[in-house]
């Protein structure tokens, strides 16, 4: 069976445990961590292949769940609708544009090692920055705002925060080598 059949087939255990109906048709999407479908609620179920990744998108789904965070300076959140330790999936609502989501690759309570490589971390805000244009200042205020809830989030890319418009590509040539100042979130 590929990887992704054995996905499938943990995502449809965890379906039939809920008596709610998935098929693989209804597939919202997939990348390095799992795939994701849509339930016949609807809801998105998300299957890892990582115990960590698993691990680390449910402690911020209750997290965010338990502080009542539905949006974060603008974007939505996916609210946790169920999950399943053993099956190592995740049960989620569906959010439309603009969103966040993809909790799999953040570091909770504590930044990654190399979060205070002045060099390293200019090198991948540019290259973050370069992705979003001008709607970077929007994405890094999200970044900053997750990390009141213990939450550095890494993996800042378009199809994880999505804000709807086209023009994610375009630059504004704005020197952001600073994180924004606090914003507040609602
Ligand atoms: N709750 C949701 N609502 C709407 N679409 C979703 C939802 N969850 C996932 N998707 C879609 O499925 C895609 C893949 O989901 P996700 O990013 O969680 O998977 P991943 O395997 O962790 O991907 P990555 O390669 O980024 O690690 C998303 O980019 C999005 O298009
Ligand atoms: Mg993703």
């Amino acid at each position: 069976m590929t990887d992704d059949a054995l996905l499938f087939q943990r995502a449809c255990l965890y379906a039939e445990s809920k008596a709610i109906g998935l098929e693989s048709k209804d597939r919202l999407g997939h990348g390095s961590d799992g795939s994701v479908w849509k339930s016949s609620v609807p809801t998105a179920v998300k299957a890892l292949y990582s115990q960590k990744n698993y691990l680390h998108e449910l402690e911020c789904y209750t997290r965010l769940k338990n502080a009542g965070v539905q949006q974060i300076n603008g974007f939505f959140v996916p609210v946790l609708e169920g999950f399943d330790d053993s099956l190592m999936v995740i049960e989620i609502s569906i959010v439309k544009p603009p969103y966040l989501l993809d909790f799999g690759k953040v570091y909770i309570d504590e930044p990654p090692p190399y979060y205070n490589d002045a060099q390293l971390m200019a090198n991948a805000q540019a290259e973050w920055r370069g992705w979003f244009g001008k709607h970077w200042i929007r994405v890094a205020g999200v970044l900053r705002l997750l990390q009141k809830y213990g939450i550095y989030y890494m993996d800042p890319r378009p199809s994880n925060i999505c804000t709807g418009e086209e023009d994610d590509e375009e630059d504004d040539s704005t020197d952001w080598s600073e994180m924004p100042a606090e914003e507040e979130d609602e």
